[in-house]
């Protein structure tokens, strides 16, 4: 079977987040399954910088120009290509639109002709199928940058009528229905689109064009990133207003929720070459030897061992930024140590770092954006703390199990899937969570964590619980092989 993903973020190539964690892992997963795989994606500046990095052996592919038309103007791409532990991973190149310094924006905004860029990605992947000669059974699509693949193939003439995409079925995932990419009406003419489909049971939404919602009706499946999210988005609280759009496709058992994995290839303690000292849940030394390591980095002076509270994260309204901050002060009477790493929301990065000068020594607040602090801080600290007011996912909870670090949640979305409360289920617990987004709630959980923090060998027995969960992709993309299947009437 011959499966085409396409999306714009893949590890180790481009990444703001966890899509470029799942498009980094899920692709070799199915091709583990036999499955024959291909990945599409820009070539950002970034894109390009880590491929030198990591010494990638890179083809161009020559003679292969492709064309898109967007708004009368032929817009030209090149191709490239390298392997990655047996994919092949097409880099779709156009200076103008990807030769940027960030993907979707500069810290003052998303850049204003993201429809062109990422429509240009979308029609870029079918031109680059056929250029290649891959005709893919299933195109994966991933969030609304994408959603112009479905879209067309349901509605541009050009590609409907295109014998070549004739048996071709679309899944479409979303990671995040809160980013839905809206356009002016006119992107409907901009992309060669029949009028009628601004409309309410198309594209339209609330006087604007909603490249998402069309994502989502116009693909054979949709599947978001937890069992849990994909009940959530039905309701007015999580849905962003296409809760009845989403409660419609699963009327038509069009709606499934598949729990992201973690690629253990690179998330694992006994394997990680960037942390101070390697370790396991036979031997916690390393992680010992990490937490000193890291609050030596940090500036923490006190002698007593309090717990060290770590979070890595965009700094955005839906990770509940908003209740650390306002909370801080009552965080920190706990007698705890807190890091953050992140970075995001001007307005949250200028007051973490105000408030780093006044908690100084058991407060710090790093701005940025940087692997390798990241993984000390799974590594270094006790506990990792993810308030979300919604999370379709979730990766950072994995990554904070695996590496031992006790994960307290708010209980939403893939954190619902994936941490058990360890007051409530002292057997199946692996973690500490609270429902309301509320900033008490929140305290009341960091208390009950301390409260097993300071029974020594609780606490380490629950370390070593967390360290042998498994959220491998194995399953997850045994379940995405499963609906391939059905879509091409194979089961
Ligand atoms: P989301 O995709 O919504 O941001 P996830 O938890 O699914 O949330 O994935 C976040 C991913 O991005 C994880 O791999 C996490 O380690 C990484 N990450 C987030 N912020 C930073 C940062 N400032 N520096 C390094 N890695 C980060
Ligand atoms: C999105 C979500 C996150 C999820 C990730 C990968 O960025 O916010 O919860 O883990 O996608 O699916």
């Amino acid at each position: 079977m011959n499966v085409l993903i396409v999306a714009s973020e893949m590890e180790p190539f481009a990444k703001t987040g966890g899509l470029a964690d799942v498009i980094g892992v899920l692709p070799k997963r199915l091709s583990n399954l036999g499955l024959d795989v291909r990945v599409v994606i820009p070539l950002y500046r970034e894109a390009e910088r880590n491929l030198k990095r990591l010494g990638f052996k890179v083809q161009t592919i020559r003679n292969k120009e492709i064309i898109v038309p967007i708004d009368w103007i032929a817009h030209k791409g090149k191709i490239k290509e390298t392997k990655i532990d047996g994919v092949t991973v097409y880099f779709l190149i156009n200076e103008e639109f990807y030769d940027r310094d960030y993907i979707y924006g500069t810290p003052t905004g998303d850049y204003s002709d993201n429809d062109i860029r990422f429509g240009f990605l979308s029609l870029g992947a079918l031109e680059i199928a056929k250029a290649v000669n891959f005709q893919p059974d299933i195109i994966h699509c991933n969030d609304w940058q994408t959603a112009l693949v479905p879209i067309s193939l349901k509605w541009k003439k050009h590609y409907h009528d295109d014998p070549y995409f004739a048996n071709t079925k679309v899944v479409y995932t979303i990671h995040n229905i809160a980013y839905q990419g809206l356009y002016e009406q006119n992107l409907i003419e901009k992309f060669g689109l029949p009028s009628h489909l601004y409309n309410m049971h198309g594209l339209e939404f609330y006087g604007e064009v909603n490249l998402m919602k069309g994502g989502i009706i116009s693909s054979d499946l949709v599947t978001t990133v937890s069992s849990r999210y994909a009940e959530e988005i039905k309701t007015p609280e999580y849905g962003y207003w296409l809760d009845g759009v989403l409660r419609s496709i699963s009327n038509q058992n069009k709606l499934v929720g598949i729990m992201n994995g973690l690629d253990y290839d690179v998330w694992d303690p006994e394997k990680d070459n960037t942390i101070c000292m390697k370790y396991s849940p036979e031997n916690l030394d390393g992680k010992i030897m990490n937490k000193m390591k890291l609050r030596k980095h940090l500036g923490f002076k006190s002698k007593e061992n309090k717990p060290l509270i770590g979070i890595v994260s965009r700094l955005a309204d839906q990770k509940g930024i908003d209740l650390v901050v306002d909370f801080l002060d009552q965080i920190l009477d706990l007698d705890v140590e807190l890091v953050i790493l992140g970075t995001g929301d001007k307005n949250y990065e200028n007051i973490l770092t105000d408030d780093m000068n006044q908690y100084g020594n058991r407060f710090s607040a790093i701005i940025g954006y940087n692997d390798k602090k990241a993984r000390a801080i799974y590594a270094g600290c006790d506990m990792f703390l993810m308030p979300s007011r919604f999370e379709p996912c979730g990766l950072g909870q994995l990554m904070a199990l695996k590496y031992g670090t006790i994960p307290i949640v708010r209980g939403t979305g893939g954190l619902l899937d994936s941490i058990v409360d360890y007051k409530r289920n002292a057997e199946l617990g692996n973690g500490f969570v609270f429902h309301e987004f509320d900033g008490k709630e929140m305290i009341r959980a960091i208390e009950n964590a301390i409260s097993v923090y300071n029974n020594h060998s609780e606490w380490i027995q629950l370390v070593k619980k967390a360290m042998t969960e498994n959220f491998s992709w194995k399953k997850a993309s045994e379940i995405y092989h499963t609906h391939y299947k059905r879509l091409q009437g194979l089961s």
